[in-house]
């Protein structure tokens, strides 16, 4: 009998990537994917500890179950991921409505899992960790079918400890997988249609180093060999360990995008050095300086933590004086907030909300103006997009000649969204499928995204034609 499944997936994209892994597993005991959480019979929320409000963020989903639950006694529920990781069977004393808890590592085991609550009707708790990298079969079984991009995570867990950071705790010591089983898996991918892959890990750049595998910018180059792969993206990049290499491979290798998500964490090196994030503003500045002298095109952007403990206002400006000296393309900013386990928890004078809220509102308008200012210089442009599916956005007002129908959507090389019509002049509508590399004049830029027309398209070689249903 088929039975539904329904995943809420929170965090980053290497949650994206297990939520696939999760749903690929439990084909095996006949579940299928539903976007309807009222038709679900095994609900799984993933999670993230990152920060506070993404805690919270679960905890207030989990509770919105509760009457789903009493309707229909028969409904499971499942928190996987961090928060999972973290907090293990204190879960289950928090929710009562809650049936299994499952870690970060316990991915291979959830079908089993799963069997058994069936029928026992038990609740179930599995967060053992371990250093090995189980790789699961289900991988190869071409998952993301339909799909123009996918995430691969080529490495597990992070040792660098930065003391701000959950993420040690809860995805346990850096392994990298092998770079054989990487590489076929993204052949598999590419046969199910995928022509980008993003590599995924807490610290790309210092992947194999520990197990003594290929380097990361070897791993690179096996991946650019992957016939009818289109483009390679990854993050994230520790600045510590961007080598040379690997700023030179952006020029060497033709799959390799422009773009490269490097997170400065803060403009003081005080600050840098009490997140022990084992590199300096001036190294970090250089390292910039390296990467724009070896490819012009890149985009470079990062991440930010406003208001970490005993963050002074001098500290604060020598931030804001570097998201100026280095003119980021894009940027995410955080409030800090304060995780169990990670040292600054215990750290003295810290920020008041107020404080890291308007800490926040500075650093954002700021990068507002380069975002906008880099986005805007891109109009009368021509970019490569390659095309993921149709645009979500696509009744927004502010969206010049807004199509009655729907737009399509993909990225430049640099990593920038392009909306565009789908059909124009010499283009006929059913020239254009997902997968395919369109050239698109810019014509307006607005702060998250531009906005274009299709001049060209290049032919179709595995196009994935005729079939309308695939949304970015
Ligand atoms: N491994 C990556 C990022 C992982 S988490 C790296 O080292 O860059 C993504 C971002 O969340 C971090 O870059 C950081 O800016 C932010 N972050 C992590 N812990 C945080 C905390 N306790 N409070 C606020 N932001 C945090
Ligand atoms: Fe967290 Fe630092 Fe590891 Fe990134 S590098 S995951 S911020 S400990
Ligand atoms: Fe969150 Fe875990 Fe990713 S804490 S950011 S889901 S590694």
């Amino acid at each position: 009998m088929k039975k539904n499944l329904y995943i809420n997936t929170i965090g980053c994209q290497m949650n994206v990537y297990d939520s696939e892994q999760i749903a690929n597993g439990l084909k095996s005991l006949q579940y299928k994917m539903t976007s309807s959480i009222e038709k679900a019979d095994l609900i799984i929320v993933n999670t993230c500890a990152i920060r506070e409000k993404a805690e919270q963020k679960v905890y207030s989903f989990l509770g919105r179950l509760a009457g789903l639950k009493r309707k229909k006694p028969a409904l499971m529920i499942g928190v996987g991921g961090c928060v999972a990781q973290q907090e293990g069977s204190k879960i289950l004393a928090r929710v009562p409505h809650l049936d299994l808890v499952f870690g970060t590592n316990a991915i291979g085991r959830l079908p089993d899992i799963v069997k058994t609550v069936e029928s026992k009707r038990c609740r179930v708790v599995d967060v053992e960790m371990s250093e090995k990298i189980e790789e699961l079969d289900f991988v190869k079984q071409g998952h993301n079918r339909g799909k123009t991009t996918a995430f691969v995570t080529i490495m597990q867990g992070c040792d660098n400890y930065c003391t701000y950071c959950v993420v040690p705790y809860v995805r346990g010591r850096e392994t990298s997988r092998d770079p054989e089983i990487i590489v076929q898996e993204i052949r598999c991918l590419v046969e199910s249609g995928v022509r980008e892959v993003t590599l995924l890990g807490q610290n790309v750049n210092s992947y194999g180093k520990k197990e003594g595998l290929c380097t990361f910018p070897e791993l690179l180059r096996r991946v650019n060999d992957v016939d009818g792969l289109l483009r390679i993206r990854f993050t994230t990049s520790h600045p510590k360990d961007l080598s040379e290499n690997l700023i030179s491979t952006f020029k060497g290798l033709e799959k390799l995008c422009n773009h490269i998500h490097l997170p400065i964490q803060s403009g003081s090196n005080r600050v840098l050095k009490n997140m022990n994030r084992k590199y300096t503003r001036g190294i970090y500045i250089e390292k910039v300086d390296k990467l724009r002298h070896s490819c012009p095109e890149i985009s470079i952007t990062s991440d930010i933590i406003v208001g970490f403990p005993g963050e002074t206002k001098t500290d604060f400006e020598e931030t804001l004086d570097l998201i100026q000296t280095v003119e980021f393309d894009g940027l995410f900013a955080f409030k800090y907030s304060d995780r169990p386990n990670a040292a600054a928890a215990r750290f003295l004078n810290k920020i008041s909300e107020q404080e890291k809220k308007e800490r926040l509102q500075q650093v954002l308008d700021l990068q507002d103006r380069y975002t906008t200012q880099k986005n805007k210089a891109l109009e009368g442009s021509i970019q490569s997009i390659l095309v993921e599916g149709v645009s979500r956005k696509q009744n927004r007002m502010d969206t010049p000649n807004r199509h009655p129908d729907v737009q399509w959507t993909g990225r430049t090389f640099t990593n920038k969204i392009v909306n565009f019509n789908r059909s124009n002049g010499d283009i006929a509508y059913n020239d254009i499928v997902p997968g395919q590399v369109v050239n698109v004049r810019i014509l307006k830029a607005f702060s998250h995204s531009l906005w274009g027309e299709p001049v060209s398209a290049e032919p179709i070689s595995f196009g994935l034609r005729g079939d309308e249903s695939y949304v970015a």
